[in-house]
């Protein structure tokens, strides 16, 4: 049986995100220069983004660049913010034709202006697509993104809009960049790191977290496949026990 089938469809994750690692360690092995891993992540993050789309997941989100991505070498940050528009508009007819709508997290006003210009405009020209969303996480992190949240409900607070006591986790969620995003069930780590790097803390609260060996640029829709079998196969208690789950 082939892995695709094995996918129960009535059980689907809503909202997958995945942090896309290990391009640079794939460039290495091929003896190349870090760039080309990146290049070659875009294959995956297009076998990616069809094969949620296929199957019926409703959000996908991507962690394309971290706040702490800007300390690599200069030539690799330009490279990828290059990749970034070539692989943006490249897209664009895909993403329409596929009832697919762009959006961003993160700090976009650290971007160089033709990557902003361009993800904004690729943003405005999918918008009315349904079938799925794609959130690129750009200049983002978890952190960053908390601090925001908080310091726009304090302003609102210290204006006499918000009444601190009514500030809960509902509130909190829609201070946040995800806004109007349910939590992710399912966060995949590709290349057999085990940690989380400052991404989406407050909204993977209770995802299921899936490590896998293999390298970002050799992703594909069977590496989904088998994250989506193992989340299926998981038992999601949210703090209840097994037997009330029954
Ligand atoms: C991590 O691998 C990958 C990144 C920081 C960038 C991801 C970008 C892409 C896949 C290309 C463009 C993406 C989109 C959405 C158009 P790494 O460089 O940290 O690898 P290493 O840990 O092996 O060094």
């Amino acid at each position: 049986m082939d892995l695709k089938s094995k996918i129960n469809l009535e059980k689907l994750p809503t909202h997958i995100a995945v942090i896309m690692d290990g391009n640079g360690r794939w460039a290495k092995e091929q003896g190349m220069a870090r760039v080309f891993g990146h290049r070659n992540g875009v294959k995956a993050v297009r076998e990616t983004t069809e094969a949620c789309t296929e199957l019926g997941v409703k959000y996908l989100t991507l962690y394309a660049f971290s706040t702490e991505n800007w300390n690599r070498p200069e030539a690799e940050v330009n490279a990828l913010m290059t990749l970034l528009v070539e692989t943006i508009k490249n897209e664009i007819k895909t993403l329409n034709e596929n009832g697919v709508r762009l959006k961003a997290i993160g700090d976009l006003s650290r971007l160089p202006d033709k990557s902003r210009k361009t993800l904004l405009k690729a943003m405005e020209d999918t918008k009315q697509n349904q079938r799925m969303t794609l959130v690129l996480a750009l200049n983002y992190s978890a952190k960053w993104e908390i601090v925001e949240a908080a310091r726009k409900l304090a302003t609102a607070a210290k204006s006499g809009e918000l009444d601190p006591a009514d500030i809960d986790d509902t509130a909190f969620s829609n201070a946040l960049s995800t806004v109007g995003i349910p939590d992710p069930e399912l966060l995949i780590r590709t290349s057999g790191e085990n940690r989380i790097s400052n991404f989406l803390l407050w909204q993977i609260a209770y995802a299921e977290l899936y490590f896998t060996p293999t390298l970002w640029p050799d992703f594909r829709r069977e590496h989904l496949y088998q994250a989506i079998i193992d989340f299926q196969n998981r038992e999601r208690r949210f703090g209840k026990t097994s037997e009330q789950l029954v």
